[in-house]
């Protein structure tokens, strides 16, 4: 029997998770691509393909080329340009787009969030007042914040911030999570940190310093997520699971 061919776009937990389920079956050939962003990036359960594509073309000459049978977008939903390629690639070769998108996190009791639609707007919810801030947002976008250099920034990421804050005041922190709430409160409190920014990226490896930041009182200012776009959706590796198998047949029936 031909093997149905899926590719994966990853770089999350949720993809290497899913990959993982799929490594098993034998019907099944799978492969997962990574950005290539991470200098030493965590093992994974199926063949790794390393690298941009080339934008909306070279992706969809990629999937013709490798006669991928269903795209699975399992991204960071923060990672915005590669899941437009997926949908404009989709669109163009009439392969099959399966989004597989983690919940986002809900306010509770005790939250103190300021929600806002992106890191310009971030920048100036921390105001002009000089406060000691916890950057947890990946490097990629930290250097919006030289816009408020009043402010003391403590930067973590799992690679280097390159090039550095051009604020004057940064500690630079390299750690990869998941974090436990117990080592968020004892970093909030070591560093004596006023205010929290974070991405509302869901899922449970990041969400301890947003409970760390509840049990003490302090403030977080979220960045929210772009609107999901129309399409094949799943929140959890279990329906993705479920909707794959069901693309991956209706795809040989029509013969795509
Ligand atoms: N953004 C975040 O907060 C965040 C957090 C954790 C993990 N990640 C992961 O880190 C990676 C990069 O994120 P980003 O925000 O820089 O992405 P992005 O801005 O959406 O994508 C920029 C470009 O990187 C390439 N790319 C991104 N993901 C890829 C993948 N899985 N396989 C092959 N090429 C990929 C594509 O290049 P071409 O146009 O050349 O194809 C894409 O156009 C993603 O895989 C994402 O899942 C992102």
């Amino acid at each position: 029997m031909d093997k149905r061919r899926i590719l994966i776009l990853g770089g999350t937990a949720e993809a290497r998770d899913l990959a993982g389920v799929l490594a098993d079956r034998t019907d099944l050939a799978v492969t997962l691509s990574l950005a290539g962003r991470t200098l030493d990036p965590a093992p994974q359960p199926v063949p790794v393909r390393t690298g941009g594509f080339g934008g909306v073309e070279g992706l969809s000459a990629h999937l013709r080329d490798e006669a991928i049978d269903l795209l699975i977008d399992a991204t960071h939903p923060f990672a915005r340009q590669i899941s437009a390629n997926a949908r404009a690639a989709s669109a163009a070769t009439g392969i099959p787009l399966l989004r597989l998108e983690r919940l986002g996190w809900d306010m509770v009791e005790g939250d103190r969030w300021t929600r806002v639609a992106n890191m310009t707007e971030a920048v100036g919810a921390l105001g002009k007042v000089p406060r000691r801030v916890f950057l947890a947002i990946g490097r990629q976008e930290a250097k919006a914040f030289d816009a408020a250099p009043q402010h003391h920034y403590l930067v973590r990421s799992v690679d280097p911030v390159d090039p550095p804050l051009a604020a004057p005041d940064v500690d630079y922190l390299l750690a990869r999570g998941p974090f436990t709430v117990a080592a968020e409160v004892e970093l909030l409190r070591g560093h004596r940190i006023d205010v929290v920014v974070s991405k509302n990226s869901g899922g449970d490896a990041t969400y301890g310093k947003i409970v760390a930041a509840r049990s003490l009182g302090l403030p977080v200012v979220l960045v929210d997520r772009a609107e999901a776009q129309g399409g094949h959706h799943a929140g959890t590796v279990q329906d993705a699971v479920r909707l794959a198998d069901h693309l991956v047949g209706s795809s040989r029936k029509r013969g795509v």
